[in-house]
């Protein structure tokens, strides 16, 4: 059984490679989340979560927190995105994705953070929700085209 590590900024490249597996080494869009990552475990914006074995990470899940300040239900000024979560297809239905989700959400916890978003693919959905996660009608998203566009 593969053990569990926290990530670290040498995790960087494995952590983009989780959040976009289609993209090439070199691909401009994977090496910007590689810069983001190092700095964001540095601010403690991120928290990684890595299952190893023999030295190759073979899955991850992560946390990206956001100061979003205390809303009537929730006192806390942080809230967590969980991103990232990736097996290695011959280490899938494992059990890994779940262990290492469930320390994410701990880690939200004992930060005192009460409020989790996701977006989830098809194979995952079973996943979040036995964890928990419901669908939530309410959100709304604009996407801005960049200037000069
Ligand atoms: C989704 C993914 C992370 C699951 O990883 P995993 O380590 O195999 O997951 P687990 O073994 O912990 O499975 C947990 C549960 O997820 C669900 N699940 C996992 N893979 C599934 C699949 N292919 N189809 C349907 N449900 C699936 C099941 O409910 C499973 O529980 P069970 O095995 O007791 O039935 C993995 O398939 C993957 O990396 N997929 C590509 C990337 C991806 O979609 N990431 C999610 C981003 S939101």
């Amino acid at each position: 059984m593969p053990s569990v590590r926290r990530a670290s900024p040498l995790d960087a490249f494995v952590i983009a490679q989780h959040r976009s597996p289609d993209l090439k080494a070199g691909d401009p869009a994977l090496m910007v989340y590689v810069d983001w990552v190092v700095g964001a475990l540095a601010r403690d914006v991120y928290v990684g979560f890595l299952a190893v074995e023999d030295d190759a990470v073979v899955a991850g899940a992560g946390l990206t927190l956001l100061e979003w300040g205390p809303t009537r239900h929730d006192p806390s000024p942080l809230v967590a995105r969980l991103v990232n979560v990736y097996t290695a297809p011959t280490f899938r239905r494992r059990g890994l994705a779940r262990d290492l989700t469930s320390r994410a959400l701990d880690e939200a916890g004992r930060r005192g953070i009460r409020s989790i978003s996701l977006a989830t693919t098809p194979e995952a959905r079973a996943l979040y929700e036995t964890l928990g996660f419901r669908a939530y009608a309410a959100e709304m998203r604009l996407r801005l085209e960049p200037p000069g566009a």
